[in-house]
């Protein structure tokens, strides 16, 4: 549902807060409970504007150290009067329900969702429309979306299939040659889902041979480690390569091939600190940079933008929601280096016995 613009002033996401935080001081608040209606010539005009921010989980460190402080940030210095209501479900798909239902009933002036569980969404996202409350699907998709911001799901699944490729070509083995395993993420997330599909595109274009796959629930490491140790136990060929969708699951994976004494090419994503550490040591090939600022300010910029009445335009759209995507890269052993900055930090990384795995890759 798109919602109907006080002005047809389309507002270019980066860059606008001047533009919004004036807007939203200057008598286009919302009145209360009244989520984005015309606000009448009363109201108060204060800028006085609550956002909800709702993400899924915290055991992927992104949401808490990076997702909720960046999004914070932006919403700040878009309308500086605006408050954010923050929760996070910890992958509880029935308590964040409770969450978001909870905000539609404080009428809150805009709702900005990461999903545990996309499929169910619908009733709570029916009584926010019903209240004219804009909502904002943030990394993981949801049909009826005001605005749409994550990363190309799909496009990472080819990197990481890309990247058992490389793995595979660097230590000399004919990716055609073994079996290859997949630990995808959970299925209640569309993401793991497209996550899948682009992995599995980019290596069956190969020629691998995909002989087990296992969809990791609720993204939990230890269900990605039981699962391999027991395809382990199995009398099949042990695998030349085993796909991991984050760095959670390959954590997992990694303690049970190390268990087992197999040496595989393993993959990830999230650039979390144990994943660049397993890089660092070798037990982990590559994982997948994703610089969470850009997200949060398209994410926080919209929000801002949509509880003022205004239209919010993204640079594409996906399946008819306005979006903004935002790059992804791989990082391997060699490229650690070039990640380290304000959102990564070497001191973070380079503890212990890493610390000399950082002087010889360079990270500092
Ligand atoms: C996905 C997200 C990944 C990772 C994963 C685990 O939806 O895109 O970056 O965080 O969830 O929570």
């Amino acid at each position: 549902m798109r919602h109907k613009p006080k002005s047809h002033r389309k507002l270019a996401l980066f860059g606008a807060s001047v533009a919004i935080g004036a807007l939203a001081l200057s008598g286009c608040g919302n009145q209360k409970g009244q989520g984005n209606a015309e606000a009448d010539s009363g109201s108060s005009g204060d800028g006085d504007v609550t956002i909800a921010l709702l993400l899924p989980e915290s055991k992927t460190t992104r949401y808490e150290s990076l997702d909720k402080p960046n999004f914070e940030k932006y919403v700040a210095e878009a309308n500086p009067d605006a408050k954010v209501e923050y929760r996070n479900a910890n992958q509880d798909a029935t308590q964040q329900q409770q969450q978001f239902e909870a905000a539609v009933t404080e009428g809150v002036d805009a709702i900005v969702l990461d999903p545990v569980d996309a499929s169910a969404v619908s009733s709570a996202l029916s009584k926010a429309q019903a209240k004219k409350i804009p909502v904002i699907s943030y990394d993981r998709f949801f049909e009826g979306a005001d605005y749409y911001t994550s990363f190309d799901n799909k496009k990472i699944g080819n990197l990481q299939g890309q990247a058992v490729l490389d793995g595979l070509e660097d230590e000399g083995t004919d990716p055609t040659s073994g079996p290859v395993w997949m630990v995808n993420g959970d299925p209640k997330d569309p993401n793991a889902a497209d996550f899948k599909a682009g992995a599995e595109e980019t290596l069956e274009d190969a020629g691998v041979d995909i002989a087990a796959s296992h969809d990791t629930l609720d993204w939990n490491p230890d269900d990605a480690r039981q699962w391999v140790e027991g395809q382990l136990q199995g009398d099949g060929e042990e695998p030349i390569a085993i796909y991991a969708a984050n760095d959670g699951t390959a954590g997992g994976v990694i303690a049970a091939v190390n268990k087992a004494k197999v040496d595989t090419v393993i993959t990830g994503q999230d650039a979390e600190v144990d994943g660049l550490q397993n890089i660092l040591k070798g037990d982990q090939y590559a994982t997948i940079y994703k610089s969470i600022p850009p997200q949060a300010e398209f994410a926080a910029n919209a929000a801002v933008a949509l509880a003022a009445g205004e239209d919010v335009d993204g640079g594409t759209t996906y399946k008819d929601t306005p979006t903004d995507f935002v790059e992804a890269e791989v990082v391997t052993k060699d490229t650690v280096k070039d990640i380290v900055g304000d959102q990564i930090k070497a001191e973070d990384i380079c503890t212990g016995s890493v610390k000399e795995l950082c002087d010889d890759a360079g990270v500092k």
